[in-house]
Formats: structure tokens, sequence, C-alpha cells
């Protein structure tokens, strides 16, 4: 059974706020990607690390980090069901770089599909 704790936040991504996000993946990838830099270099992800990233939306950060993890696994987790189904068809693209593996009802995900040892605590990133 799902339970939504922050209604407005479900409310607010899941309608017109997540849609706009979702038609205007790119633009909003270009305002956020500043953020990138600092973020994965906080984020120090090694090439087999298994990357969860809470509220990854159109996915960039997913994408990005799964080419860190380029051994591991990187898994995008968010309430927006439209921003979420943008992130799985860019990660399917060819020039995504990684394969895209969604396999519950909300994730976005980038990486090898298979299991893979985790070498340390997994990091964990977010926008
Ligand atoms: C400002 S957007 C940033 C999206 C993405 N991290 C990026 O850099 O493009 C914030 C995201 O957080 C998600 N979000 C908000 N509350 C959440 C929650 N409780 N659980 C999962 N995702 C959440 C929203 O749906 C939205 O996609």
């Amino acid at each position: 059974m799902e339970r939504i704790v922050n209604t407005q936040q479900a409310e607010a991504w899941n309608g017109y706020e997540g849609q706009y996000w979702a038609d205007h993946s790119e633009r909003w990838d270009e305002v956020v990607g500043g953020l990138n830099e600092p973020l994965f270099d906080t984020a120090t992800i090694g090439r087999r690390d298994r990357v969860l990233d809470v509220g990854c939306g159109n996915g960039q950060t997913t994408r990005l980090a799964g080419g860190l993890a380029a051994q591991g696994h990187a898994l995008g987790v968010d309430l927006s069901e439209p921003m979420v189904k943008r992130a799985r068809i860019v990660a399917l693209r060819p020039n995504a770089g990684r394969n895209g593996s969604p396999s519950s009802p909300r994730p976005c995900s980038a990486g090898h599909p298979g299991p893979t040892p985790p070498t340390r605590t997994p990091p964990a990133c977010s926008h």
C-alpha cells in the first residue's frame, strides 16, 4: 500500500509543476546542472559504487552518477510520475551512456541491471 505523507509536494510534482519540468527537461537540466560539480565533488562516487539518487526528477544526476559508477549502479527514485517517465525515456537513449533498468513503480535508473557487491556504504545524492 502506498502512503503519501507530504501531499502538497506529491500534488505539485504530479500536477502542473512536475509536468512542466518533464516537458522542459533539457532546460531544467541546464538550470540545475550548475550544481553538478560541487555535488559530485562531495559525493566522490567510485567505479563500483551503488548510488541512490533521492528526488532524481528527470534523471540527469542519476545518469551522471551511473557514468561515474561504471562498474556499479545508480538508482533514482522520485514521487513525480511525469518526471520519472521522462527520466526513463532519456535513460534508454543510446547517447545516455548507460542502460536504464526501471524495476518498480517510480524509480529511474542507470547502470548495470545485475547485482554488484557494494565496496562501501553507498553514497546518496540529490539536488
Ligand atoms: C527541484 S526538483 C530536482 C530534480 C532533480 N534532482 C534534478 O536535479 O533535476 C526536486 C525533485 O524532488 C522530488 N521530490 C520532492 N519530494 C520528494 C519525496 N518526498 N520523495 C521523492 N522525491 C521527491 C520532486 O518530485 C522533484 O523531482
